[in-house]
């Protein structure tokens, strides 16, 4: 089960019920595909429209996984984060899954260094290729993808072409004329979805499938949020969160943390900081999105949560886990004889439990996310909700959700920098 939680933020109050009135009113147009953006809207019904492309998934993924040790994914902004959170979520801490590759993520900075180790880190492996960018222009995944390629063509020569897989647009940018000329295998990213809206594309599906992660539960659980909000409209988990997110925005509190108290969701952190800071920060507004691991960020934001000024609220994403990992009775312990019988998960509950009750103290409201486990059908129905959440929200404020403009200023100045210097 996943369920939302908002009573923590207060009673019901009069603002919240006439927020409703417009969340209602912005589903219905969302569903109807008019309003800003509305060219975009596609991913509202990737978890049924993505099942046409399970069967080319299966194919190429298990070709690929006959071949490499190591698939690395190459992209960066939405053609990386969903991805990499769920891998993060669902995979190993550490290496890969039983006879799967493990994923490696290359093209998200400009660091020579960064692509020279992970050169020579690959040397003594098997390697594949997966370069995701919708434009096919974004620079950091196109210097990555260059020298990986040239690496590549040396190592394998003519069989590169069976390791190196494209997704791009249909038609548009650089990498699909090389699909053509090279015989590449290739995803469309489909034109009505945006980047940080396209984990439910081959740009997520693909290399996740690769990585052994059971992309049709994804699914499964990305289409049961998908349903509710179809019909519960305004009183979806994802409205109820968008308007708890403008309620509490309203009242002064205009930092949100995503919090959690499980290491393997601090990358879904950063994927809801993209989705929600590309898709509301624009036109002077917007709610600053930040992403924290507990119980590690307490020992260093955790004062300024709990005494810094009043202008935050949490969102927690928490699992419900089972205790079972307890310490051995024969063990000696380092100063924590009197809690041997408590298990590490009970430790996790308390802190989290006890961490609750200090933030609602310091006047930090929270909200909460609550997953039965952290799996792939849980978490394709929390990037769901949230993807949701984020299009009403950004709605509410009336900016456009699916544009970035503010980013292509930086891209204008940085590239008109390196003609100068060509
Ligand atoms: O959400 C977005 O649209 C962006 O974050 C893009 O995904 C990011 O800039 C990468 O773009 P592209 O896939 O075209 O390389």
């Amino acid at each position: 089960m996943l369920t939302f939680e908002d009573s923590l933020i207060g009673p019901l109050s009069q603002e919240q019920e006439d927020l409703s009135f417009f969340v209602k009113e912005i589903e219905e147009k969302m569903m109807k595909r008019v309003g800003k953006g509305s060219e975009f809207l596609g991913w509202l019904d990737l978890p049924t429209r993505s099942k046409n492309d399970l069967e080319k998934i299966q194919k190429i993924g298990d070709k690929t996984k006959t071949l490499c040790d190591v698939l690395v994914v190459i992209g960066i902004g939405g053609s990386y984060l969903g991805a990499k959170a769920l891998w993060d979520a669902l995979g190993p801490y550490y290496g890969s899954n039983p006879s799967c590759p493990e994923l490696l993520f290359l093209g998200t900075d400009l660091s020579g260094e960064h692509i020279r180790e992970t050169l020579e880190y690959l040397d003594d492996k098997e390697i594949c290729v997966n370069v995701i960018s919708k434009s096919g222009t974004t620079l950091e995944p196109a210097v990555a993808f260059s020298y990986i390629r040239n690496y590549m063509k040396k190592r394998y020569g003519e069989d590169v072409k069976n390791r190196i897989i494209i997704t791009t647009d249909r038609i548009k940018g650089a990498l699909r004329p090389l699909v053509n000329e090279e015989g590449y295998s290739s995803f469309i990213v489909p034109d009505d979805v945006g980047g940080r809206y396209s984990v439910f594309t081959p740009v997520g599906l693909f290399p996740l499938a690769v990585g052994g992660i059971d992309i049709q539960g994804l699914l499964y659980g990305a289409e049961d949020a998908m349903k509710e909000c179809n019909t519960l409209k305004e009183k979806s988990p994802s409205a109820r969160y968008a308007i708890g997110r403008q309620r509490l925005q309203n009242e002064g509190k205009d930092i949100e943390i995503l919090g959690t108290y499980d290491p393997k969701l601090a990358l879904f952190g950063d994927w809801y900081i993209q989705l929600f800071g590309e898709s509301e920060g624009k036109e002077g507004k917007g709610i600053y999105p930040s992403s924290l691991l507990f119980t590690r960020d307490l020992h260093s934001m955790g004062q300024m949560i709990q005494e810094g000024k009043r202008n935050i609220f949490e969102t927690l994403v928490h699992v419900l886990e089972e205790p079972k990992t307890r310490f051995e009775s024969s063990w000696e312990l380092t100063g924590i004889e009197s809690y041997k019988d408590i298990s590490v998960e009970e430790m996790n509950q308390a802190a989290y439990e006890g961490t609750k009750k200090a933030h609602l103290k310091g006047e930090v409201p929270i909200m909460e996310w609550i997953l039965e486990k952290r799996d792939a059908y849980h978490m394709g129905g929390l990037i769901y909700y949230f993807q949701r959440a984020c299009g009403i929200s950004a709605y509410l404020t009336n900016v456009n959700p699916f544009d970035q403009p503010g980013v292509e200023e930086y891209k204008k100045r940085m590239f008109s920098i390196l003609d100068q210097r060509k």
